[in-house]
C-alpha cells in the first residue's frame, strides 16, 4: 500500500512526480467528478488550520468528500479508543486516510493498522511529508528550480516536524541546507544522523547572518511553544529568530522567504508587502499539492478495484 509517512522514503521521482501532476492541475483543472464518490477520512488529534482545510478542498476540486472524524474531544478517543481501532474502523468509511496525532512514530504505527493509503499529517516532532511537496512546489515555482539551491532554515528544528521532512527532501535535490537556531534547538541527533549518511551538505549556524547574503531560500518557523515539556525551556528562547523587512535588507533580491504558518511574531508584518515574501502562496499551493498526491493514490486504488473485480467475475 502506498502510504505518505516520511519524507526520507519519498524518491526524487516521486516527488517530481507530484509536483508535475500538481501544476498540471493548475494549468488545466481536472472535471470536477473525477474522483466522484470516493471519500478522504480526516482524523485530526491536534489542532490545524491549513493541512486539514487544504486536505477537504483538495477531495472536494476532484469531486469526492471529507469525512471529518471532529474534534478529539468529540470522538470516542476521549472513551479511551486506542488510535489503531480508530483507524481501523475509520478506513471501512474511507478511500484514504489523513492523520495528524501528538505521538511522534503515530503514523508509522496506524499505517500497520490499514489497508487503504494513510497520509501523516503530522506526528508530534517527527514528520510532515505532504508540507514538504507543497514547500519544494513552492521552491520550484520561486527560486528558479530545485537543483542546487541554498537554504536557511531558521528556528525550531528540533521539534519542527516540517524542518526534518524538508531536509530528508532538500538532500535528494543536492541543496546547501544552512540550519539557524539557538544551541538547544538544533536538529535531533537522528535526523543529523540520517542527513550525514545520504551525503547532505549541511552547515549549523547561531547568527543568520553568518549565511543570510548567500541565501536562495530562507524557510523560517515557529517555535512551538506546545512541544516544550518546560515552559522556563520555551521561555529561554521564545522571540529570538525574527525577520523584518531591515533583516532583508541583507539578503539577495532575489531570496525568497517562506514559513509552514502559522507563525506568531518570527515574521513582522512588514515582511508581507515585499517580494521576498511567499508563506501565503505556499499555503494555498497546499491545495494543488495535495489534488495532485489524492489523485495519485486513488488512481492507484481505482486500479486496485478494477483488478478485484475482475478476480470476483
Ligand atoms: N503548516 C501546517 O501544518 O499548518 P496547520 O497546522 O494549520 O495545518
Amino acid at each position: 500500500r502506498d502510504h505518505v509517512i516520511t519524507a526520507k522514503n519519498l524518491s526524487r521521482a516521486d516527488i517530481e512526480t507530484v509536483l508535475d501532476r500538481a501544476a498540471a492541475i493548475e494549468r488545466d483543472p481536472p472535471d470536477r467528478d473525477r474522483h466522484a464518490g470516493r471519500l478522504l477520512g480526516l482524523c485530526f488529534f491536534e489542532p490545524s488550520t491549513r493541512t486539514r482545510m487544504s486536505f477537504e478542498a483538495a477531495i472536494k476540486r476532484l469531486g469526492g468528500d471529507a469525512l471529518d472524524m471532529g474534534p478529539v474531544d468529540s470522538s470516542s478517543a476521549t472513551k479511551g479508543e486506542s488510535l489503531a481501532d480508530t483507524v481501523r474502523v475509520i478506513e471501512g468509511y474511507a478511500d484514504a486516510l489523513v492523520l495528524r496525532h501528538p505521538s511522534e512514530g503515530a503514523a508509522t504505527m496506524a499505517s500497520e493498522f490499514v489497508d487503504v493509503p494513510l497520509l501523516n499529517a503530522g506526528d508530534g516532532a517527527g514528520q510532515h511529508p505532504t508540507q514538504t511537496l507543497l514547500d519544494l512546489y513552492t521552491m520550484r515555482e520561486n527560486a528558479g528550480g530545485l537543483a542546487d539551491l541554498t537554504v536557511g532554515i531558521m528556528g525550531d528544528l528540533k521539534y519542527g516536524r516540517t524542518v526534518h521532512s524538508l531536509a530528508y527532501a532538500l538532500t535528494k535535490f543536492d541543496a546547501s541546507q544552512h540550519f539557524v537556531s539557538p544551541e538547544s534547538l538544533r536538529l535531533p541527533r537522528s535526523v543529523r544522523y540520517d542527513l550525514h549518511e545520504a551525503g547532505a551538505q549541511v552547515r549549523e549556524h547561531d547568527d543568520l547572518d553568518e549565511v543570510l547574503s548567500e541565501l536562495d531560500v530562507l524557510y523560517v518557523t515557529r517555535i512551538q511553544r506546545e512541544r516544550f515539556p518546560d515552559e522556563n525551556e520555551y521561555r529561554a528562547v521564545a522571540g529570538e529568530y525574527r525577520i523584518d523587512a531591515e533583516t532583508l535588507e541583507r539578503a539577495r533580491d532575489e531570496c525568497i522567504v517562506m514559513h509552514p504558518l502559522p507563525r506568531v511574531d518570527e515574521i513582522a508584518p512588514a515582511v508581507d508587502a515585499t517580494e521576498h515574501a511567499h508563506y501565503f502562496e505556499q499555503a494555498h499551493n497546499g491545495v494543488p499539492v495535495r489534488m495532485a498526491l489524492l489523485d495519485l493514490l486513488l488512481d492507484d486504488t481505482d486500479g486496485e478495484e478494477a483488478a478485484d473485480a475482475t478476480d470476483d467475475s
